[in-house]
């Protein structure tokens, strides 16, 4: 059946007019079941991308994405329920941290998220590196997974959000990525669809994120706590640094061997801390009488084992195999050729293009160019010096994790290319540089 000819309304917004509500639902519903044809819904997001959307008009085409599948109200659950999400990010494992530790401090972390996007890493490719783990959870399977090991993390499916999956691949595969209505409302839509008491946000900020600036940023911070408001949700958000990738790891299976190393207490770096700064500073006003009684409990949680043995269960209850937190190495896929990568110059590192480096992994295969591409779990790469730390040339400072030689050589040769190497010292930045409340 040929759908509703909604060329008027891309052609209004192309020109610059402000939709009204109900096109944008025809649309966005349109495409979501396949009645308006991807040329028109690609078109739509390049207007809207190039032209913009106000308050409300962002608020539309959120609602539509919400009304595109069902909402889960979480009633069964007797534990208070957050969700956490990342405006994207390289390196950036934050989710798979936090959502162990919070489950054992008590919390109920229900959790949908995204593929990779872009140059970023996405959390459902990276757990779903763990052999025979799905993410494609029933709403029930979800809820009752939330109840009972603490945290799930599941893909928007045919029933939660569907607009979202399709409307996020097409966006991916038609540079209409970095816009704030189009993130926000990408976000917002899996965060209200699941009716968690919180909502912790992490917005990223520099050469990995989405928005380069701290304004940008701080836009999309706004947006995304304006939408919290009108649904009348409890959220919290945070512009953290992405001025570099976030932890070592740049791929999927890489990053769930530094979460698990993470998790055993074997590695602590800007992953464990921002994980616990959202556990510490996001949870308070939920269960804890003050951010300090949460950071301790969170650090005691970590400390002691106890998120890790949630991360085994998430694991397992996802059909994962639950031994990836005892032997990773053994467990996950590992690829054939693993070089080293070099300094080639000495002075301080001074900057990293963390975009350049996630694309770099996404060219190892790591990443997707079209939505329909199968990901690489194995490859990826690990850069261990941070912005600040002294390079001697010769110095390994990571590896290329490779299917063969000639392309660990690319990517070796693009991560020296993306880092700024001077004589002259630089300030590490901030993790976090501010929060804002719904
Ligand atoms: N994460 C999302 O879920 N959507 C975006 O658009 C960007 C990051």
């Amino acid at each position: 059946v040929p759908g509703p000819d909604l060329r008027h309304v891309v052609a209004l917004k192309r020109d610059g007019h402000t939709l009204h509500e109900d096109e944008i639902r025809s649309l966005v519903l349109g495409y979501a079941r396949g009645e308006v044809g991807t040329e028109l819904a690609a078109a739509f997001l390049m207007a809207a991308y190039i032209r913009g959307l106000d308050p409300a008009e962002t608020r539309a085409l959120t609602d539509a994405m919400v009304r595109s599948g069902r909402t889960l109200s979480l009633e069964g659950i007797s534990r208070p329920t957050v969700d956490k999400h990342s405006t994207g990010g390289v390196a950036d494992g934050v989710t798979l941290v936090f959502a162990p530790v919070a489950a054992s401090m008590g919390v109920g972390v229900a959790k949908l998220s995204g593929r990779g996007l872009g140059h970023t890493g996405g959390t459902l490719d990276k757990l779903e590196s763990i052999p025979g783990l799905r993410t494609d959870l029933s709403p029930e399977e979800f809820e009752r997974q939330v109840d009972r090991v603490g945290c799930a993390v599941a893909a928007q499916t045919a029933d939660l959000v569907p607009a979202d999956g399709a409307l996020y691949a097409l966006r991916d595969a038609t540079a209409t990525v970095p816009s704030v209505p189009l993130i926000a409302a990408s976000v917002m839509s899996k965060k209200l669809a699941v009716e968690t008491d919180l909502i912790l946000l992490d917005v990223k900020v520099g050469s990995g994120a989405f928005m380069k600036t701290v304004e940008a940023a701080e836009e999309l911070a706004g947006t995304c706590m304006e939408l919290a408001k009108a649904w009348g949700r409890a959220a919290y958000a945070a512009v953290t640094d992405m001025s570099q990738p976030l932890g070592t790891a740049i791929g999927n299976a890489l990053d769930i061997a530094e979460t698990v190393a993470i998790l055993r207490g074997e590695e602590r770096g800007r992953v464990a801390e921002l994980a616990l700064t959202f556990a510490g500073e996001g949870l308070p006003g939920q269960s804890w009488p003050d951010d300090q009684t949460a950071r301790s409990k969170a650090e005691h949680v970590l400390a002691s084992g106890e998120a890790l043995e949630t991360f085994r269960r998430m694991v397992e209850a996802q059909g994962g195999d639950p031994r990836v937190v005892d032997d990773p190495q053994n467990v996950l896929p590992r690829a054939p050729v693993v070089e080293p990568v070099f300094a080639r110059r000495s002075g301080t590192l001074v900057a990293v293009d963390a975009e350049a480096v996630g694309r770099a992994s996404g060219a190892l295969g790591a990443g997707r160019t079209t939505k329909e591409e199968a990901i690489d779990p194995a490859v990826g790469i690990v850069l261990r010096a941070k912005v600040g730390d002294r390079l001697d040339t010769g110095e390994p400072i990571g590896e290329v994790h490779a299917r063969d030689d000639s392309a660990a050589r690319a990517a070796a040769d693009a991560v020296n290319a993306a880092l700024a190497v001077r004589d002259d010292g630089v300030e590490p930045p901030p993790l976090v540089y501010g929060w804002r409340r719904a």
